[in-house]
């Protein structure tokens, strides 16, 4: 599986432990940057550039991390067919791709140790969508995206 990395200034250092974390473990990682902490990043382009590469297939899923986790996950999801959820703990992160096939995790790095993000991510990868009812559930999200008029099906 390929996976596609992007964080703000903030958060490179915890992207570049997590990007080795997961090459050891085997996945191929690509760097949408940051690369520079001491120059201010806005996050917003990091969550679409990794979404983005998602759309055109380049990555399988994402991992997107600023200070909370937050920002760049609310701009991840602007992208239609993205589902990025933001975790803190291994749990939500097994049960977001389980239940609502989340194809991005995302995290803050002022908000978990390297330790337990290593633990977020491994939940996370190693969790498969269980489909079923879930899926009429996610696809309830699409028809939301439809409504508004920017779902891609
Ligand atoms: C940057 O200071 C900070 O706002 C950003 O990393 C993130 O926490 C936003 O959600």
């Amino acid at each position: 599986m390929k996976v596609g990395f992007g964080c703000d200034h903030v958060a490179v250092e915890l992207k570049n432990i997590l990007m080795e974390h997961l090459k050891e473990r085997g996945y191929e990682c690509v760097d949408y940057g940051t690369d520079d902490p001491n120059v201010k990043t806005n996050y917003p382009e990091k969550g679409l550039a990794v979404a983005e590469a998602i759309k055109r297939g380049e990555v399988d899923k994402g991992v997107l991390i600023c200070g909370t986790g937050i920002g760049i996950s609310l701009a991840a999801n602007k992208v239609p067919g993205i589902r990025a959820a933001v975790c803190s703990e291994p749990y939500s992160a097994k049960l977001t791709v389980e239940h609502n096939n989340a194809n991005i995790i995302a995290m803050g790095a002022r908000v978990v140790g390297s330790e337990l993000a290593k633990m977020i991510v491994d939940a996370f990868f190693d969790a498969q969508f269980q489909g079923g009812r879930h899926a009429m559930r996610v696809d309830m999200i699409t028809d939301i995206e439809r409504k508004y008029g920017y779902a891609d099906k």
